[in-house]
């Protein structure tokens, strides 16, 4: 993060917004970005990094409680070896800059998704993260790395199968709150808002579970592109949006 926050919300200055208390995000189109510049996809993916920084920063000023942002799917491994583990050299980098930054500022860390097929020293360094920032009260940040939303599913039903089998949880006993309980995101709420870029309208296996009632909004830009100004349309469109959760009365919120 380049500035330290904001000491009074920038949402004081917009009291017509609505501010979601969670927001997720496709960060998508980094390769088309650096393509439109002739530049490689790894140039692309770099500046979808500070991208992020600023979406870190916005969300701080305009007090949204949760951000969690999709960086790698379970998908993304059909790529080219040399663009995965360029990824995965940047999450490296981006703990090692901003680890101290995002925890002087109150930002908890958490990485969902799975761990299998991560080496050990990246387990250590997600384990590092976790607990440095672990008791941090500010923006609650997830990054879905290694993530996918039906294998999140899948997860979580061994988790509670294995319960039923260990006779410790009645089958007639599994609500929606078990399998709640059982995902990477346990304890948090679902997503208000998820925003995707760079034009395609589709989720990609993100939050697949949680986005039941998220309010879907698509925006042209590619992620390196989405800066202060895209995000307050985002959240003019949000604050315009009725969310009625099946029933009849729109709902605050
Ligand atoms: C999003 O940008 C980042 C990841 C999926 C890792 P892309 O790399 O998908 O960029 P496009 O969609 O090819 O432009
Ligand atoms: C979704 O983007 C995953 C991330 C942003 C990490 P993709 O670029 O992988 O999605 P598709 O392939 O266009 O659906
Ligand atoms: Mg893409």
């Amino acid at each position: 993060m380049s500035t330290e926050p904001a000491i009074q919300s920038r949402a004081a200055s917009r009291p017509d917004l609505r501010i979601p208390a969670h927001v997720g995000v496709i960060m998508d189109g980094n390769g088309r970005w650096a393509k439109a510049r002739g530049k490689p996809r790894t140039e692309g993916h770099v500046a979808g990094v500070k991208a992020l920084r600023g979406m870190v920063e916005h969300c701080i000023n305009y007090g949204v409680d949760y951000l969690t942002v999709f960086s790698f799917s379970s998908e993304n491994w059909t790529r080219p070896k040399d663009e995965i583990s360029f990824i995965f050299g940047l999450l490296r980098r981006f703990v090692a800059s901003d680890l101290e930054k995002l925890h002087r500022n109150n930002v908890r860390v958490r990485i969902i998704g799975s761990r299998d097929g991560l080496d050990d020293s990246l387990r250590r360094l997600i384990a590092e993260v976790e607990a440095t920032t672990a008791l941090n009260t500010g923006l609650q940040l997830q990054v879905a790395f290694n993530y996918g939303g039906k294998a999140e599913i899948a997860d979580a039903v061994r988790r509670i199968a294995g319960l039923v089998a260990a006779g410790r949880l009645k089958a007639e006993d599994i609500t929606e709150d078990t399998i709640g309980r059982a995902l990477y995101t346990a304890g948090m709420p679902d997503p208000d808002i998820i925003i995707r870029t760079s034009g395609e309208q589709r989720i990609s296996n993100f939050m697949l579970w949680q986005s039941a009632y998220s309010e879907l909004v698509f925006v042209e830009e590619n992620w390196p592109d989405f800066n202060e100004a895209a995000f307050l349309r985002v959240l003019e469109e949000y604050s315009g949006r009725d969310r009625r959760y099946g029933g009849v009365e729109a709902q605050i919120r």
